[in-house]
């Protein structure tokens, strides 16, 4: 079955196409031209004026959507730049949903790290860990500004118990029934996340290991999915994607739901890394990584090869 091309073609279980694939990108308040991420090779901070082409242009490479970031000039305890409507990436969602219309589906990242002076993911309490209650009331807030900016799908990537049913409840109340809830259900504490911390400039010390979850636990995952699931999320998602590819097997063997993962920022680095140096083949080694997350249960993949993939797979 495995002599000639097309016998491979018809033998392929897994499949993978634009339409699998989402584009990350970063904004940042105040950038007159993009600047490069030094830690993420390709990548850029967009401003809001290049931010809209390059959608039009994952939109024109035919990619599923796109996740947008926003980098503030001014960051709070509270995280206040996150729920004002002129706010960089309220702002940002808006421009991005008048310039692709309906070609892409428009998705915003609802966490306040990029938001606080402290880096967390939520408000804290007077000792200094976060506050789980109050963060859901800053969600909650965060939820209707962006649905109301025009995000069609909102990313639950912080982290709190709760966060999915209290950003359904409030935006049934408020007129926002239809807009999509991407849980970040098994989101682990990870090192891979260290080039988005460049992208985003944050200013976290210390780590997330008391909200997000322990990489030795695999269970607690199918868990976090299921709990998502009963609290009304549309979507659940596994990150990161390589090094949790079980995880991502059994939350797709155990809900119902769509399944997506994040191939997260030092996936990509350490494959840029490797590319660069030769010691391995960049196009091959960059498909394979996206068809196995796909063969492990992703119906959809967030990747910052997005585009260059979906314009590969053409
Ligand atoms: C939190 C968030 C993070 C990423 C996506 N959403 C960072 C974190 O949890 O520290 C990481 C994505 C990546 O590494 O590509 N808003």
């Amino acid at each position: 079955m495995r002599q000639s091309a097309p016998l491979r073609e018809l033998a392929r279980e897994t499949s993978l196409e634009a339409r699998h694939l989402v584009l990350p990108m970063f904004v940042r308040e105040g950038l007159a031209e993009p600047a490069a991420i030094g830690s993420l090779p390709g990548v850029v901070q967009h401003s809001l004026d290049s931010l809209k082409r390059a959608a039009a242009d994952a939109a024109e490479a035919g990619v599923g959507g796109v996740m947008l970031f926003g980098v503030p000039s001014a960051r709070d305890a509270i995280g206040s730049g996150a729920d004002d409507p002129d706010g960089i990436l309220n702002v940002a969602t808006r421009a991005v949903a008048a310039e692709v219309g309906d070609a892409l589906v428009v998705q915003t990242d609802l966490c306040l790290d990029e938001f606080t002076d402290h880096g967390h993911c939520g408000v804290l309490s007077a000792s200094g860990a976060v506050d789980n209650d109050a963060t859901l009331e800053r969600y909650c807030s965060m939820a209707l500004a962006q649905a109301r900016a025009g995000s069609q799908v909102l990313g639950l990537s912080g982290m709190m118990d709760g966060q999915v049913a209290a950003a359904r409840e409030t935006l049934d109340a408020e007129g926002f029934q239809d807009t999509l809830l991407l849980a970040y259900s098994a989101k682990y504490a990870s090192a891979f996340y260290g080039p988005f911390r460049e992208a985003v400039d944050s200013q976290l010390q210390g780590d997330r290991r008391a909200y997000q979850m322990d990489p030795g636990n695999r269970r607690e995952g199918v868990r976090e999915a299921l709990l998502d699931q009963d609290e009304g999320a549309d979507i659940v998602m596994v990150k990161p994607a390589m090094a949790f590819l079980d995880v991502l097997r059994e939350v797709r063997n155990a809900v119902d739901l769509p399944v997506w993962a994040y191939q997260v920022s030092g996936e990509y680095a350490m494959i840029e890394a490797a590319a660069a140096n030769g010691w391995i083949d960049r196009r091959v080694s960059v498909l394979e990584s996206l068809l196995s997350i796909r063969r492990a249960g992703a119906d959809v993949v967030l990747s910052y090869w997005a585009v260059e993939a979906a314009r590969w797979l053409r």
